[in-house]
């Protein structure tokens, strides 16, 4: 009996011994198959339990129970610490290094100058309104008071796609950073056409060449006052170069009330510009012509920024009264209603802002370029 208890005290020391002193979990696997496993001695030991004498059995089983407690506690603490050593770094770390940066991205430098120009106007109560990029003749053309005929669409040659025109579906694709809250407003699609000698029977789907066709969307689906600038991508059918390509971005504005001025208009063309080019900004306006504008003007503005590139002023924007022929077009009745409109061209004022001397470089997505705003 007392043989059988050494025994077990033996083995459980050898056991212990190589659990605690396994290397590595390949190891510790090995030591728990020697002992503890189905062929195990300890396994072997506890099997020869039986054949004791039914008195010594008690103390004997006592003996091998607490033995092999204490065994699967220690095979479970060298798993744990070995557990963890896996889970360990190889190498050595250096704590001294810097830690590893996220690149930070950024809003491309056209899309941080549409929300800036936004939210000047949003100051003097204008909202965003939306329309589609492929566009009919009729709201891009004919209703803004250039029939085919006219020599002004000379100058806005675009694509026209080969479908026929169903009604467009308006577009998603603003691109404004949604934490701005811009209220949005989207213009609903316009119904048919009213009958008329402007209805077009196959109206012909093109890319639209300015915003100015989401004044018609607008002022056909809500009664004046209005009061709403149109950022959005428009296309012309031009060979890219330093200052011109085939799709760039505009911000259309249109005013309808009541008795409004070209007091009005210059006023807030004035606000806006010296929210976006510096309070120093003067503007003057030289008669121009606009097909849906009358009278007409285009807008110079000088200011620090014009004095830098060597020229006192510079060219950016058109505007005008709307045409009265507008007015009829959309149902308003110009013996009643009176407003303002103007266009201008986003990259133009990304370009004098930032001091950008090629457009392409907006479009060609360079990280080095755009790290820069
Ligand atoms: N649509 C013109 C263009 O693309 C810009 C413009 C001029 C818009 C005069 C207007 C305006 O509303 O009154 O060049």
């Amino acid at each position: 009996m007392g043989e059988f208890i050494e025994e077990v005290e033996r083995l459980k020391q050898a056991a212990l011994a190589g659990l605690r002193t396994a290397r590595d979990l390949a190891a510790l696997e090995q030591a728990r198959v020697n002992y503890l496993g189905s062929h195990g001695e300890f396994t072997a030991l506890m099997k020869q339990l039986g054949a004791l004498a039914k008195e010594q059995k008690p103390a004997a089983g006592k003996a091998v129970n607490a033995a092999k407690a204490e065994l699967e506690t220690a095979l479970a603490r060298r798993r744990g610490e070995l557990d963890l050593q896996a889970a360990l770094p190889k190498e050595p770390a250096d704590f001294t290094l810097p830690g590893r940066r996220r690149p930070l991205g950024k809003l491309h430098p056209l899309t941080q100058a549409t929300e800036d120009i936004v939210r000047s106007f949003r100051k003097i109560g204008f909202a965003v309104a939306d329309g589609p990029e492929v566009e009919d003749e009729y709201h891009c053309f004919d209703a803004l008071n250039t029939p085919a005929d006219h020599p002004a669409r000379d100058t806005q040659d675009t694509f026209y796609l080969a479908t026929p025109a169903t009604p467009p579906n308006l577009n998603p694709n603003l691109n404004l950073n949604p934490n701005l809250n811009l209220g949005l407003y989207a213009a609903p699609p316009a119904p048919p056409s009213p009958a008329g000698p402007l209805q077009d029977p196959a109206p012909r789907l093109l890319l639209r060449t300015h915003t100015s066709s989401v004044q018609i969307r607008v002022m056909k689906n809500q009664a004046p006052p209005v009061r709403i600038i149109v950022p959005g991508r428009v296309y012309r059918r031009d060979n890219a170069d330093a200052t011109h390509n085939p799709t760039f971005h505009q911000v259309e504005g249109l005013y309808v009330d009541r008795n409004v001025t070209v007091g009005d208009l210059k006023g807030t063309v004035e606000f806006v510009f010296r929210e976006l080019m510096g309070p120093e900004t003067r503007i003057r306006f030289r008669p121009h012509y606009f097909s849906y504008t009358e009278p007409s003007f285009e807008i110079d503005f000088s200011s620090a920024l014009t004095r830098k590139m060597d020229k006192e002023w510079l060219e950016i924007a058109g505007c005008g009264m709307v045409h009265p022929q507008v007015f009829e077009n959309v149902g308003y009745d110009p013996e009643v209603w009176t407003g303002w409109a103007f266009g201008f061209g986003i990259e133009r004022i990304a370009m004098i802002r930032y001091g950008i001397n090629d457009i392409r470089l907006f479009y060609e997505n360079d990280a080095r370029f755009l790290r820069q705003f």
